[in-house]
């Protein structure tokens, strides 16, 4: 038995439940993998509410991102031996001791990156990697507007955009989180709570609008993200911070300018072995050259993870958070 946090009934923080759970021998093409450090992301609050279900129902044991070591080996797993130091991501299970895994969804981690770095950045740099590379390609002189700027998703993205050479402007919710977004790479932040954030953007870029906006707060951002976005730009639309954006009349879409709309998601992108590898590699070399740096900035233990998600839904949180088993 091992020490993990399970869901029984979707619903507030307070369904975290800390418990030890059974976790059998690897089966064929299957890994036995000892975390030591489990990423926090806002998806896990949305497998937590209901708002995405839990694919083998309930009880689920929450989290989706991990690192740790390799502690057995199935069947006809030939790449992979015990002692591997191993990151995952999108992969439901991830708040425990110890847990099984698919042997072709692991991705051995360079010696260069700690597991907590791994842990903070598996899910959200891979993320960033296929926003700012794959979805919309970002490049040198582009305005970009990053929402949540200081988050997890935030920080990475600002060192990556910065470091492509856009002008980097960040939406964030206070003006220490500003601060911070500005000593990681944006340019130019907007307090959107206060400030009416598409009249920001059209003088921060001299009525130039911006190439693409990356929008993961949802609800309370649209449709006036769309009017940051110049004609023919990118609304990539990758997560719901705030609530999910309800449906609209696409014809709005040829009013802001013929812009494009997607709704993407790392699932899809990295889906294929090669393409999960690729992003992977991307972003470890990135962070391996120290142009782009992970902020673990809470740590809390396996057991606090009631706490982890009431801090990060109440908008407490900066970077990235880590669970320590
Ligand atoms: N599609 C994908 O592939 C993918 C992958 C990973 C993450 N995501 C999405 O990316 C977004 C960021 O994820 P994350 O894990 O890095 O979280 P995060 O940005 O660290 O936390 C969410 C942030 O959203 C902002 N926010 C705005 N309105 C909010 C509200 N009503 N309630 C709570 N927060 C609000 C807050 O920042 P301020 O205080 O500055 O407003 C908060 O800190 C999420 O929407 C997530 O689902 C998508």
């Amino acid at each position: 038995m091992v020490a993990a946090v399970r869901v029984h009934k979707v619903g507030g923080p307070e369904v975290l439940t800390y418990e030890e759970v059974e976790v059998p021998a690897p089966g064929p093409g299957q890994v036995r993998v000892r975390n030591h450090a489990c990423g926090i992301n806002y998806i896990d609050t949305y497998f937590r509410m209901g708002m995405y279900p839990s694919p083998t129902g309930v009880p689920f044991v929450a989290g989706n991102e991990g690192a740790g070591e390799v502690v057995a080996v199935g069947p006809g797993v030939t790449d992979l031996k015990v002692g591997d130091r191993v990151g995952y991501t999108s992969a439901l299970g991830s708040y425990t001791a110890e847990r099984i895994m698919p042997a072709d969804r692991l991705v051995k981690l360079p010696d260069s990156i700690s597991y907590e770095q791994a842990a903070g950045m598996m899910l959200k740099g891979m993320t960033v990697e296929y926003l700012l590379n794959r979805t919309f390609k970002v490049q040198k002189g582009m305005n970009v507007l990053i929402h949540a700027a200081a988050g997890g998703i935030g920080l990475i993205a600002c060192q990556w955009a910065n470091y492509l050479g856009a002008n980097v402007i960040g939406t964030v919710g206070s003006k220490d989180k500003a601060a911070l977004a500005k000593a990681n790479g944006a340019h130019h932040t907007i307090l959107y709570r206060e400030e009416d954030f598409p009249a920001k953007v059209k003088e921060i870029t001299g009525g130039k609008l911006c190439e693409v906006v990356y929008d993961g707060v949802g609800k309370a951002t649209f449709p006036a993200s769309l009017d940051c976005i110049k004609p023919l730009g990118m609304f990539a639309s990758f997560g719901n911070a705030s609530g999910s954006i309800e449906a609209f009349n696409i014809n709005l879409l040829q009013q802001k300018g013929s812009l494009f709309a997607t709704r993407p998601t790392l699932n899809t992108y990295a889906a294929k072995r090669e393409d999960l590898l690729s992003i992977a590699q991307n972003l470890f070399n990135v962070v391996a050259s120290g142009k782009v740096k992970i902020p673990v900035n809470q740590k809390y233990p396996l057991k606090d993870a009631q706490k982890a998600h009431r801090d990060l839904e109440g908008r407490a949180t900066t970077g990235s958070s880590i669970l320590l088993p």
